[in-house]
C-alpha cells in the first residue's frame, strides 16, 4: 500500500483539528482510499499543546529546514496563517519538492502566482480548500463540479463571525458593539476582529473564487469592501419591514460589462436560500449557464471542518499522480484585456432623518429625479421629540454613482436632513 507522510506547520486549533482526522481517520483511509497517510512530522513552537494532542515527542521538529528535509515527509500542511513565516515556509516546501496543503487565505489571494510557479517548476502540487469556507468544498465544486459552465454569478455569505453577528443583531435587537463583545467572550470574534468585521477576510475569499470561477486573475485590489461597523440595529428592523433580512455578502459577476467584485452589508429578500443562512454558517449560491443554481451550505471555520477541508485535499493529492493547477493566468496582477466593472448597478435602501414638514419630499424628489433614481416604496415613521422623522426608501436598480452623487447632494440641503444609512439590496 502507498505511505504518504505528512507535516503541519502550526498546530492551533485547525493544525489540531487535522491532526485529529489524519490519526482517527487513519486505518478508514487505508480501507476505502488504499492509501496510508502518516503524521511524519509537525513543527509548533508550543511544545506542550503538541504533546497535550498526542504527538510522539520525537515527531516534533525544531525548525523548518528539520521539516522539509525529512525524506519521509511528501505533503507539507501550512496552518500557521498570516504572510509573514507563512510565506516563508510555504516556499522552502514547494522548492524543497513537496507538495503544500494551505488554509491561508491571504497568503493565497496575494502570492498564489509566486507559490504555483514554485509548485508548477518542482512538479508538486498546491491545494488550497481550506482557504475558502472552511469544511464547505467551494474550491473543488469550481475546479471540477462545475467546469462545464460559464459561471456567471456567485453570492455568499463567506464569514461566519459577521453572518454570526448580524443574526445576532437581527434575532435579539441590539447594537453592534454589544453583540461584537458577546462574540469575543464566546470566542466566535478575535480579540481584534478588523479582518472579519471589515470584509477582508471575505474579500480574500472573494479573490480566490472568483478567479476560479471567472478563470481569470481577479486581484484583491479590485474587490470593492465594505465591512458591518457602521451597520444600526434600526437598519435592521427597518430591513424587516420590507420584508428583507441584512447579510455581509461577497458577490461576483461575470457578464459582458466585465468582472464585478464586491463584499458589502447586503439586504435580501426574506425567502432567499441565503437569507436562512444564519449564525456562524456559510454558503456559496453559484449560477451557471449549463447547472443553473447551485447552493453549498457548511461550516466555514472550526477544527474539524477546516480540517477536512485540509485532509481532503492530502488525499487528494495522494491518490492522483497529475497535479491540478488553477484554471487561470497566474499572474500578480490582472490581465490586460479583462473589464472590471466599477460603477456597479443595483437597489438600495436609504435611511434619512428629515424634517417634518411641507415641501421636505419635494425637494428629496427633485434630488432623485436628478440623478435617474426611481423609488420603489417608502415608509416615514413617527415624528421624534425634535420633530424630525426617519425616512426609509427602496430604489429601482440604479447606479452606484448616482446613489452617492444624491446622498451627498441631500447631506448639502439646508433644512432637509440627513442621509444616515445606505445599503445594497439584492432585487
Ligand atoms: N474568520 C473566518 C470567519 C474564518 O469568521 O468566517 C476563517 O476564514
Amino acid at each position: 500500500m502507498k505511505k504518504v507522510g505528512v507535516a503541519i506547520l502550526g498546530l492551533g486549533v485547525v493544525g489540531g483539528g487535522t491532526y485529529q482526522i489524519l490519526t482517527e481517520h487513519r486505518e478508514f483511509y487505508r480501507k476505502t482510499q488504499d492509501v496510508d497517510i502518516v503524521v511524519e512530522s509537525v513543527l509548533e513552537i508550543n511544545r506542550e499543546r503538541a504533546l497535550a494532542l498526542g504527538v510522539p515527542e520525537e515527531k516534533i521538529a525544531s525548525n523548518i529546514a528539520e521539516v522539509i528535509s525529512n525524506p519521509d515527509v511528501n505533503i507539507v500542511v501550512e496552518v500557521i496563517g498570516g504572510i509573514g513565516v507563512a510565506r516563508e515556509f510555504v516556499l522552502a516546501a514547494l522548492n524543497a519538492g513537496k507538495t503544500v496543503v494551505t488554509s491561508n487565505k491571504e497568503l493565497f489571494c496575494k502570492y498564489s502566482h509566486e507559490l504555483e510557479r514554485a509548485a508548477k517548476r518542482q512538479n508538486v502540487g498546491l491545494y488550497f480548500e481550506a482557504s475558502c469556507v472552511g469544511g464547505v468544498p467551494i474550491i473543488r465544486t469550481l475546479l471540477d463540479g462545475v467546469q462545464a459552465n460559464h459561471i456567471t454569478s456567485m453570492m455568499g455569505i463567506i464569514n461566519g463571525t459577521t453572518n454570526y453577528i448580524l443574526t445576532k443583531m437581527s434575532a435579539d435587537g441590539v447594537g453592534y458593539e454589544e453583540v461584537v463583545k458577546e462574540a469575543q467572550r464566546l470566542g466566535y470574534a478575535e480579540a481584534d476582529p478588523t479582518a472579519d468585521v471589515e470584509g477582508y477576510d471575505a474579500a480574500y475569499k472573494l479573490s480566490i473564487l472568483s478567479s476560479l470561477a471567472f478563470h481569470t486573475k481577479v486581484p484583491f485590489a479590485k474587490v470593492y469592501r465594505e465591512g458591518i461597523t457602521g451597520i444600526a440595529k434600526e437598519d435592521i428592523s427597518y430591513g424587516k419591514e420590507f420584508g428583507y433580512v441584512l447579510k455581509l455578502l461577497a458577490i461576483g459577476k461575470n457578464s459582458e460589462k466585465g468582472i464585478e467584485v464586491r463584499v458589502h452589508p447586503t439586504f435580501i429578500k426574506k425567502e432567499h436560500p441565503l437569507a436562512s443562512v444564519n449564525d456562524s454558517f456559510n454558503a456559496v449560491y453559484l449560477t451557471g449557464d449549463a447547472v443553473d443554481d447551485v447552493m453549498l451550505y457548511g461550516r466555514g471555520a472550526g477544527a474539524l471542518p477546516t480540517g477536512s477541508a485540509i485532509v481532503s485535499d492530502i488525499i487528494y493529492a495522494s491518490t492522483h499522480s497529475e497535479n491540478k493547477y488553477s484554471t487561470f493566468k497566474n499572474n500578480a496582477s490582472a490581465e490586460k484585456d479583462v473589464k472590471f466593472v466599477q460603477d456597479f448597478e443595483s437597489a438600495y435602501y436609504i435611511r434619512l432623518t428629515v424634517e417634518d414638514r411641507p415641501g421636505v419630499l419635494a425637494k428629496l424628489s427633485s434630488v432623485f429625479g436628478k440623478y435617474g433614481i426611481s423609488i420603489v416604496e417608502m415608509i416615514q415613521k413617527s415624528a421624534g421629540e425634535d420633530g424630525k422623522v426617519p425616512l426609509i426608501l427602496i430604489t429601482h436598480t440604479t447606479k452606484e454613482l448616482s446613489i452617492r452623487n444624491a446622498v451627498n447632494k441631500i447631506n448639502a440641503l439646508d433644512g432637509v436632513g440627513q442621509v444616515d444609512s445606505v445599503i445594497r439590496v439584492v432585487s
